[in-house]
């Protein structure tokens, strides 16, 4: 029996703004930079591929107000709204000095994270962005304060308490909630098992996060051959809830919108691919998809600092 895709683009309000259908590019960095020319182009190439929301990758807090502003970055955002697309940014969590492991930090260095992701927050609103995405994932400084292994801290922002160990992302959220409003999305990217702590402790994470005004959970499994299942326990919390990993394998995405695992599904390396993605599902034209091999080139070009560019190409689609 032929595969009823029909799911994935039904449209799905949230908050005072409509998606036109269930993919979303999810944030990856592609070392274009995202104001400059060639990542507005590469940004504004994913948004008239079809997708509905994209996430701008993962951009260091302690940039704005210096580098980025609302007036430089609004014409990225501009770009992806006239190709039919919402814009979201991911917020990484950066202290101006670099430091990775919680204990690193003061308190005076956690008021100032919190206050940047503040000030980062107010940019992206005034340029216009549809939502924000602080950074809880994979490993990095957000995920490590959530992780009891990673987190050797002993105040309030550490020890033995989930509470304790959610404090930081808890504060981010309720200090950028204000400014998203009732228009602009709250996202959390969150790793929903990690070092020393389970689905448990990340559901109710995830309670605490949508008490505290996130809009969107964005379910990321840290390593991507696994399940992005993992997303659907969080669909008992109430709000819209991302899945991602090989979702552009069709029949995965379907699946997963159909039996409601999820709500959304992020679609990565597929749109690294082939931007048009969403549109050749939609009309039908699957031959002509160039498919991702996975044979993580992309990851190469990423850590290397080069342009993130898929291997297959003969030229940039
Ligand atoms: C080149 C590249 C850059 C990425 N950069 C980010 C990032 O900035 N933030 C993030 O949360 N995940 C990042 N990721 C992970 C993706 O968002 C996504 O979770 C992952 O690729 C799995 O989805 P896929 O199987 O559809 O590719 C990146 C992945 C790739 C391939
Ligand atoms: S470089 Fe490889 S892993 Fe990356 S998008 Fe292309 S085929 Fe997929």
């Amino acid at each position: 029996m032929a595969l009823d895709i029909t799911p994935l683009f039904a449209p799905l309000s949230i908050k005072h703004r409509l998606l036109r259908n269930r993919l979303v590019m999810p944030p990856m960095v592609v070392n274009r930079g995202i104001i400059s020319p060639e990542g507005i182009t590469w940004y504004e190439r994913r948004a008239r591929g079809g997708a509905s929301l994209v996430i701008v990758e993962a951009t260091w807090i302690t940039r704005f107000g210096q580098e980025l502003t609302a007036e430089n970055l609004r014409p990225l955002v501009v770009a992806m709204h006239e190709a039919g697309a919402l814009a979201a940014i991911q917020l990484f969590a950066a202290t101006s000095d670099g430091a990775r492991s919680p204990a690193e930090l003061s308190r005076t260095d956690i008021d100032t994270l919190i206050d940047d992701y503040a000030r980062a927050a107010e940019i992206c609103a005034e340029a216009g962005f549809d939502g924000i995405e602080p950074h809880g994932a994979h490993g990095y400084l957000l995920n490590r304060f959530f992780s009891p292994v990673q987190n050797e801290r002993t105040d309030e922002y550490g020890g033995d308490t989930l509470e304790n160990r959610s404090r930081l992302a808890l504060r981010i959220v309720q200090a950028v909630a204000p400014i998203c409003g009732p228009d602009m999305f709250l996202l959390y990217r969150h790793t929903p098992v990690g070092q020393g702590y389970g689905l448990q402790d990340s559901l109710l994470l995830g309670a605490a996060l949508i008490n505290a005004g996130v809009d969107i959970l964005d379910i990321s499994p840290a390593s991507v051959e696994a399940p992005g299942d993992l997303a659907a326990p969080f669909r008992r919390l109430g709000v819209p809830v991302i899945a991602v990993n090989e979702m552009d394998r069709l029949e995965r995405a379907v699946e997963a919108i159909t039996e409601k695992r999820a709500d959304l599904v992020a679609i990565g390396r597929g749109l690294i691919a082939d931007p048009d993605w969403p549109l050749k599902i939609r009309y039908n034209r699957m031959e002509d998809i160039l498919s991702c091999i996975r044979c993580d080139d992309c990851h190469v070009d990423l850590r290397q600092g080069r342009f993130v560019r898929c291997s297959q190409w003969e030229e940039e689609p």
